[in-house]
């Protein structure tokens, strides 16, 4: 596994592949690689003949007083996973060659990427879409594959690329967990044992109320006791929805697929989970 750190090389790389007819997945992550991401790896391998996974921890996408200086970076530790499961190229551009000076363009956008994880962390989405944009635009890959784990970020970017004719496929791939139901994720790393045993309420919540939903409990009542459990639980409910699956539009009715989506604050670290609310619909 080769490690390209321009657009250029990266495009070099990815024409010689075309050339040999070899179809191109991409992967992007901001590294701390754990299970969830070699799944990503295992799906992109799946779908296509050359996986090139992206690495770039973006500036962007935090806000003042997020987690940007203390996110784990260990780039070596990554490689060596990466190349492990069998990727082809690693792509880990430095800052300045993803936004260099004069960069002076940002990707906004409304619908499905307003609301919930864009109330508590105002710019995020404008962060992620810029640098998806830019990420996809790059690579020129046949797909793309993104967790299911950051579910509204999967519907923004499913939303990006029709709104922009980006012609790279997106693949969804299910969240991978631990055994007591926590949703991996490289923030894991920063909880302490007393939060770590705490955490998995919140998959366990969601699946709970999920549950009653899907059995007709009236779901007013059940939202309202699914948020305060959460509340109680934890140190601070930042929001608990129920959206279409599809559109992240709100949810009253079982007629179409829907998600419950929440997040948590759980000492200085943020979960986030969701979890799928199936239709009642019967198939014709
Ligand atoms: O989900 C992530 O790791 C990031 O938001 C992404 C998609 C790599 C963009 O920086």
């Amino acid at each position: 596994m080769r490690t390209v750190r321009t657009v250029s090389d990266l495009r070099q790389t990815l024409q010689a592949w075309r050339a040999d007819g070899d179809s191109v997945a991409l992967v992007p992550t901001m590294g701390a690689l754990h299970d969830g991401h070699l799944a990503l790896i295992r799906i992109a391998q799946s779908q296509a003949r050359r996986t090139v996974v992206s690495l770039f921890v973006n500036p962007r996408q935090f806000g003042a007083g997020e987690d940007l200086a203390r996110y784990p970076r260990d780039e070596a530790r990554d490689a060596t996973l990466m190349r492990e499961a069998g990727a082809n190229l690693l792509y880990a551009p430095e800052p300045e060659a993803m936004y260099p000076a004069g960069f002076a363009t940002t990707v906004a956008m409304e619908g499905p990427a307003q609301g919930m994880e864009a109330d508590t962390r105002p710019g995020f989405f404008a962060g992620v879409c810029t640098v998806v944009a830019k990420l996809l635009l790059q690579a020129g890959a046949d797909c793309a594959v993104f967790g299911e784990k950051d579910y509204q970020q999967l519907i923004v970017v499913r939303r990006l690329v029709a709104d922009l004719d980006i012609e790279t496929r997106i693949v969804a791939a299910p969240t991978v967990r631990e055994t007591d139901g926590l949703a991996r994720s490289s923030r894991n790393a920063y909880l302490d044992p007393g939060e770590r045993a705490r955490a998995p309420r919140l998959h366990a919540v969601l699946q709970e109320a999920a549950a009653a939903l899907a059995a007709g409990a009236p779901p007013a009542s059940t939202l309202d006791d699914a948020r305060r459990a959460l509340g109680d639980h934890f140190d601070a409910l930042h929001y608990l929805e129920w959206r279409d699956g599809e559109t992240l539009e709100r949810a009253t009715l079982l007629d179409r697929p829907g998600r419950l989506l929440a997040a948590v604050q759980l000492g200085t670290t943020r979960l986030i989970d969701n979890v799928a609310v199936p239709s009642a619909r019967k198939a014709a």
